[in-house]
């Protein structure tokens, strides 16, 4: 399938990532690999993006790929871009505590946000950059962006996290197991197994309630699962995978049903925030967000995994004065 931007306008979609470090660069490699997107990979250090750039496009001969990379220092590079992906920030170090890291993320988040603004007014920006909820309101906050073309990647990678579970447990195919995770992202995260299926069949059906709840809670500690392996450095693979779908989706105007943090005005109950939920993806960004039937318990998890996000939203503003 052609990308909706080559057949109207003749020109390749073009993705601007900000931050080329392991999910940033990753991410570039399956665009461009993958025929989707051209990318301008733009990073703080002089030198990582323009080699990171060379490298990819040495390959693309053996790759036979048609997509072009650039990196670049300069955000005059990224002008045009159809999305812009945020995934610059620093990750927290041995003695930095939350409030340290959410201060410093904000301030790379929202100055990034500004600089490529002026270059691309009708980018759709996707946020990876953590605190994940939180960084995506700030992008959104303070920016002119309407709510539809802000979004955050998480609920995509919870629910593949997921999903990689169920089909280990149950020895079936990953292909025939659907995952539903919403809420915030990390600790916050609202699994609903009534709405992950095996083919359709709901996994309430084919297991436990103890079992599922070991799923759950593998699910909610899956970033760190693998920064415990990793010992340095956080996970990309599945993010960078997770981000790529998402793209996939607003490019080809696919209309995916996908979890995204997205901004709430009214749904779920919750005002003013952005939390992930279950929505339809197409070329004008989030195009529809679906309200699904939650328990009194589900929602007043959503609800306080809402109140989590707000009071560190607030936190974020002030350093921002
Ligand atoms: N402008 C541009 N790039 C920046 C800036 C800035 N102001 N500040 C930092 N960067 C770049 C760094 O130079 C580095 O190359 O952001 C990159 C971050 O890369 P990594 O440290 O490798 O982090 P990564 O694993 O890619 O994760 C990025 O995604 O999943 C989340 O929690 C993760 O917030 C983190 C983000």
């Amino acid at each position: 399938m052609e990308s909706i931007y080559l057949s109207s306008c003749n020109r390749l979609a073009k993705v601007t990532i900000i931050g080329a470090g392991n999910v940033g660069r990753t991410l570039a490699q399956r665009l461009i690999e993958r025929n989707i997107a051209d990318v301008c990979l733009l990073d703080i250090v002089e030198g990582l993006p323009q080699g990171i750039a060379l490298d990819l496009t040495e390959a693309q001969g053996l790759e036979s790929h048609h997509c072009e990379i650039m990196g670049t220092n300069h955000y005059q590079d990224t002008e045009n871009s159809d999305i812009v992906v945020l995934t610059a920030g620093v990750a927290r170090k041995p003695g930095m505590s939350r409030d340290d890291l959410l201060k410093i993320n904000a301030k790379i988040v929202t100055e990034a946000t500004q600089k490529s603004l002026q270059y691309s007014p009708n980018a759709i920006y996707l946020v990876v950059t953590n605190p994940l909820d939180v960084m995506t309101y700030l992008v959104w906050k303070t920016s002119t962006l309407p709510k539809n073309k802000v979004m955050g990647m998480a609920g995509v990678l919870d629910s593949a996290r997921l999903q990689t579970f169920i089909a280990w447990q149950l020895g079936v195919s990953i292909h025939d197991v659907q995952g539903m995770v919403l809420g915030g992202h990390g600790d916050l995260m609202l699994p609903i197994p009534r709405y992950c299926t095996v083919s359709g069949i709901p996994i309430t059906e084919l297991m436990d309630a103890q079992t599922i709840e070991s799923l759950v809670q593998r699910t909610r500690d899956g970033g760190a699962e693998v920064v415990r392996l990793l010992k340095t450095g956080s996970a990309y693979y599945a993010p960078a995978s997770s981000a790529c779908y998402m793209i996939e989706s607003i490019l080809f105007n696919q209309s995916r049903l996908l979890t995204a943090a997205a901004y709430l005005d009214g749904e779920y109950g919750l005002n003013d925030i952005f939390l992930g939920v279950p929505c339809r993806l197409g070329s004008d960004g989030i195009e529809k967000i679906v309200e699904l039937g939650l328990t009194e318990a589900e929602k007043a998890i959503l609800h306080s995994s809402g109140d989590s996000v707000r009071d560190s939203v607030e936190v974020a503003l002030n350093f921002l004065k």
